[in-house]
């Protein structure tokens, strides 16, 4: 053998090891869509991988993501808060393997239906780990969560009537809180906007409207007073709204102690924790908002002169950024005002951009090349039906793949059926394996309750 090809059959080896070692894990490539490296190869090699096995459109989540979220939250709230529960907001994504995870990790449910209710009990919850929140309440609702022994927040008086009512019927004691409505604005979006005075949420503290309920459920030997609660909104990126909402709510902890002689057992100060959803977006972190609370908290409790266990309620936080909405492109065009690039996704799929104006980044998969400004337009026949607008993108071709950032909260619980297209599939991704945690939908789910189809037209 010449010496040439000697050392060409030494190095060949090593070569396809260099190429298998920096091919990366499908955990890798969703981080490096991320960092924006969704052109390189590898990346792409892996996003494609994802696509033929599964198909598109198709949401991800990362698993890791979702842990390290629970471990940060815990590392800055932990050590500061000794008293603390932390319960998962499952409406921000109900899969049920999200929820088993998130179950595994320690976290309570907060619900806020009869069906999320079910998912939580499905995926192995007790009643007594649910708290119940909803502004409206239908009395199957509250029949089931008193069974339950799940905590009710209650959200008006009359709510709190027909809680004493049930209560009464099944003889039992039911456990609630009530929603306060803290009357504090978090400066988040008006859709999201839940603690001012003007929404619907909650027993304002404005007129002792709260202080009210309080009195008069103190009278009803059918409920045991457990809590209070709010949730000022979701996607707050300062810290100002929960200070102020605090020192608020612990003003109304020691009112009730000092005015009722109620203690109670926790003091609910919500979810609404932001993530960022753009490129370089400063916000604050989990320890800059336990760091801004402690002191006010401490104060409060110094001054009620008891500490009740502070809960929190976070969604987006722990499952937003763990989402990744894999799509492909099917045609691109070019009108006389905006390049579109079509999608296999719409509103149907992903609501957030349509519903609150919602930034999502975008990444085109395996393109580098040639930036072009375009609207990446969903496939819904609506006009507001566009996912991402005014990018400036590497030029995307029909077939190419794409990928939307932060899809995982409000992604796919938000999505229907509109347009007579099936639900998405849903995989979970750990290391470098996708495993299906929800198939795709079919034309059959789509009639799965209607009336058989009509016989075929001769
Ligand atoms: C009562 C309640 N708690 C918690 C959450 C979770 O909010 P986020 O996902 O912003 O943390 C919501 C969402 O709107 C909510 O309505």
């Amino acid at each position: 053998m010449s010496l040439r090809r000697l050392s060409l059959a030494l190095l060949l080896p090593v070569m396809a090891l260099q190429a298998q070692q920096a091919a990366p894990t499908l955990h890798e490539a969703l981080l490096a869509a991320r960092a924006d490296r969704a052109g390189e190869p590898g990346v792409a090699a892996a996003f494609k991988r994802l696509a033929d096995a599964h198909g598109t459109p198709l949401y991800i989540y990362d698993q890791a993501h979702i842990k390290g979220q629970v471990a940060s939250l815990r590392a800055a709230f932990g050590p500061r808060f000794p008293k603390l529960r932390i319960f998962y907001a499952l409406k921000a994504n109900t899969n049920p393997a999200v929820i088993d995870l998130l179950r595994a990790e320690g976290l309570g449910a907060e619900v806020v239906s009869g069906g999320e209710i079910e998912s939580a009990l499905r995926q192995g919850y007790a009643g007594r780990d649910i708290m119940f929140t909803s502004s409206s309440k239908n009395p199957r609702e509250i029949r089931r969560a008193i069974e339950l022994g799940t905590v009710l927040n209650v959200d008006s008086l009359d709510e709190l009537n027909q809680v004493q009512a049930e209560a009464r019927r099944q003889k039992k004691q039911a456990r609630i809180s009530f929603r306060i409505n803290p009357g504090v604005d978090p400066h988040t979006i008006h859709q999201i906007n839940t603690g001012i005075a003007e929404s619907k949420f909650g027993l304002h503290l404005q007129g002792g409207i709260a202080f009210k309920a309080y009195e008069t459920a103190k009278g009803m030997p059918e409920v045991r007073i457990e809590g209070a609660h709010c949730h000022i909104g979701s996607q707050i990126t300062e810290t100002d709204g929960y200070v102020l909402t605090a020192r608020k709510m612990l003003g109304f902890v020691k009112e009730l102690k000092d005015k009722l002689g109620i203690r109670l057992a926790f003091l609910d100060l919500g979810g609404g924790l932001g993530i960022p959803y753009q490129d370089g977006q400063h916000l604050m972190s989990p320890e800059d908002l336990a760091k801004d609370l402690e002191p006010v908290w401490k104060e409060g409790v110094a001054a009620a002169g008891y500490e009740p266990t502070l809960w929190l309620e976070p969604g987006r936080f722990f499952v937003g950024g763990s989402g990744y909405l894999l799509v492909r492109v099917n045609t691109v065009k070019e009108t006389p005002i905006k390049t579109f690039v079509n999608v296999d996704a719409g509103f149907n799929t992903l609501m957030r951009p349509a519903m609150y104006q919602a930034y999502h980044r975008v990444r085109i998969i395996g393109r580098t090349q040639d930036p072009v400004k375009v609207d990446i337009a969903g496939d819904v026949c609506e006009t507001g039906d566009i996912l991402a607008e005014g990018r400036l993108l590497p030029r995307a071709k029909a077939g190419d793949l794409a990928v939307i950032l932060d899809a995982g909260a409000y992604g796919f619980s938000m999505a229907s059926e509109y347009n007579a297209r099936p639900l998405p599939a849903e995989v979970m991704v750990v290391g470098n394996e996708a495993k299906v945690v929800r198939r795709r939908g079919t034309m059959n789910d789509l009639y799965r309750s209607a009336k058989p189809a009509a016989a075929p037209r001769k």
